[in-house]
């Protein structure tokens, strides 16, 4: 089987991220979900993947390279502009071949990878396999009907009034047919091949569409939802692994990750928490629910359920930072220099919470 990744789509300012403008680089628990994505289907024993790109292509391929940290063989398809899911498979036809493949959104992760689903899929006459999952309201995705024999019987992509609460998780398998479906399908009102007709062509044309009900979590990060959520959740399934620098006065708890080339100095680390590479933590507390990201100094200070970015440094701060989103090359420091007063230099749309 081959794999196929959807990393296209316009480059949008992600706030407070605005270093990225692809979202499916944006990192959850010190790593970007796209090469969460890119482990999933390694995980699987797949090695031929084919990365879709758009308007952010340089700075995806800056990020992923040609695979050899994966052990996998990265081939990209550029497409000029997102006209659809169904258009990425049109163009990717030449990759594809004859081969089965699972098709995966750039942007999504689910808990517990897709190895077992490949494995059955793999090895099974259907023509597709999709992933669902039950939703409160799966008004902003695709909606899927089953029949009473648990088939997929209906489809429809982002309904007003939802037919059922069983929304499309953006992971999908497919054998060579859907190349007919591509083939035969028209845009959408928004104008693009939609996948959701893709599929219902293939249930109307009597091709064998299985659907599985995935009971994880699942984040999309392409939603405008919460980082902090999405990181708790990948964080609490870390395991402890040190890899950088404790020394005999600090305190590291059970699931904890310290990356290489970190440096945890006299300072307590209790998990779910993960520490980056070359990041310096120096007479501080980390508190659970913490990713900080390489190149970061935090000294003298307590943070805890909060997400800090590359570059950034933390210095001599009483109160305890928590539930915070600190962005690339931030300074927080404590002002010897009167009077007395917080002095401020936030970005756009930033938000401060005081005491
Ligand atoms: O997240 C699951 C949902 O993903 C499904 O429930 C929907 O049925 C499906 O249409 C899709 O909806 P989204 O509106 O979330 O799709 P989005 O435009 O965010 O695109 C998903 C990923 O695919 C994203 O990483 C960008 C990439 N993409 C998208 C389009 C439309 C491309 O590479 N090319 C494209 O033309």
């Amino acid at each position: 089987m081959k794999g196929l990744i959807l990393s296209g789509g316009k480059g949008t300012r992600l706030y407070p991220l605005t270093y990225t403008s692809a979202k499916q680089l944006i990192p959850v628990a010190n790593k970007p979900v796209l090469f969460r994505v890119i482990e999933s289907i390694r995980e699987a024993g797949i090695d031929e993947i084919g990365i879709v790109v758009g308007g952010t292509a340089a700075e995806v391929k800056e990020a992923v390279g040609r695979g050899g940290r994966w052990d996998a063989k990265i081939t990209y398809i550029q497409q000029d502009e997102p006209l659809g899911l169904a258009h990425c498979v049109k163009i990717s036809q030449e990759f594809l071949g004859d081969d089965r493949f699972v098709m995966f959104l750039g942007d999504n992760v689910i808990q517990g990878g897709i190895s077992k689903l490949i494995g059955e899929f793999a090895t099974s006459g259907w023509n597709s396999q999709i992933v669902l999952t039950r939703i409160d309201q799966p008004e902003q995705y695709g909606v899927v009907v089953l029949d009473d024999t648990g088939r997929v019987a209906r489809l429809v992509e982002k309904p007003k009034n939802p037919p059922s609460d069983l929304a499309l998780v953006g992971i999908y398998m497919f054998d060579p047919s859907v190349h007919k479906a591509v083939a035969a399908i028209r845009p959408s009102w928004r104008g693009e091949l939609e996948i959701t007709d893709a599929l219902q062509w293939l249930v109307d044309n009597g091709y064998d569409v299985r659907p599985h009900i995935h009971r994880g979590w699942w984040i999309d990060t392409g939603q405008p939802g919460d980082m902090l959520e999405a990181n708790d959740l990948v964080l609490e399934e870390l395991d402890y692994k040190v890899e950088g620098y404790v020394d005999r006065d600090s305190q590291i708890g059970r699931r904890v990750t310290i990356e290489r080339g970190a440096e945890i100095i006299n300072s307590v680390v209790r998990g779910p928490a993960i520490i980056g590479e070359n990041t310096r933590i120096i007479n501080s507390y980390v508190g659970p629910y913490t990713s900080i990201y390489h190149n970061v100094v935090v000294e003298n200070a307590e943070i805890e359920h909060s997400v800090i970015l590359e570059f950034s440094k933390i210095r001599d701060i009483e109160a305890r930072i928590q539930d915070s989103l600190i962005g690339r090359d931030v300074v927080i420091t404590r002002s010897p220099i009167k009077p007395k007063a917080l002095k401020l230099t936030l970005g756009d749309h930033s938000q401060l919470g005081i005491l």
